[in-house]
């Protein structure tokens, strides 16, 4: 998976003077059916959340209060995502580690992921994530290699 399919993505926001309001709907506003939600808080300071990939998750995150940043690594490069608004998240699809940080004193962060619960899908270890992502890219050139050579003998 590349860096490039991390996205941020707005979220409706409608203003009221009584105070603003922001909605997520499955597969509307993100990209897949909600299994899952989870959120992260009373992070003391320093510390850092979610060193992993994921083989099958999607995820979707939100800093519903406070800031921090999530840095995405795709075994090639990394860029940090920096979630400050309740009405803007982050999309992760599977296959990319991902780690937060810099949490600001009463962040909360809200996860909502595409699968349930299961220890067998994380990628906990740095090497076998590289791995992993070599493996998808190794898979995909073979794919277009066999696309190429059904297109020559057609
Ligand atoms: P984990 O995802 O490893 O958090 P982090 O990478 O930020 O340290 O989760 C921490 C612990 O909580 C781990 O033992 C698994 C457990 N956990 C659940 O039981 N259910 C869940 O939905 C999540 C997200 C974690």
């Amino acid at each position: 998976m590349s860096l490039n399919d991390a996205l941020i993505i707005d979220l409706p926001k409608i203003e009221d003077p009584r105070g603003n309001l922001s909605i997520i709907e499955e597969e509307k506003n993100i990209p897949f059916k909600i299994e899952r939600s989870y959120w992260i808080y009373d992070v003391p300071g320093g510390q850092k959340r979610g060193g992993h990939a994921f083989k099958e998750q999607q995820e979707f995150i939100v800093a519903l209060s406070g800031s921090f940043d999530v840095v995405v690594d795709d075994g090639l490069e990394k860029k940090i995502f920096s979630l400050n608004r309740s009405y803007y998240g982050l999309y992760i699809p599977a296959g990319l580690w991902r780690q937060m940080e810099n949490f600001s004193t009463n962040s909360l962060a809200m996860v909502l992921s595409s699968t349930q619960f299961s220890e067998d899908d994380y990628i906990r270890d740095y090497a076998d994530f590289i791995n992993h992502a070599n493996q998808e890219l190794k898979d995909k050139i073979n794919k277009c290699r066999r696309h190429l050579s059904e297109d020559v003998y057609e």
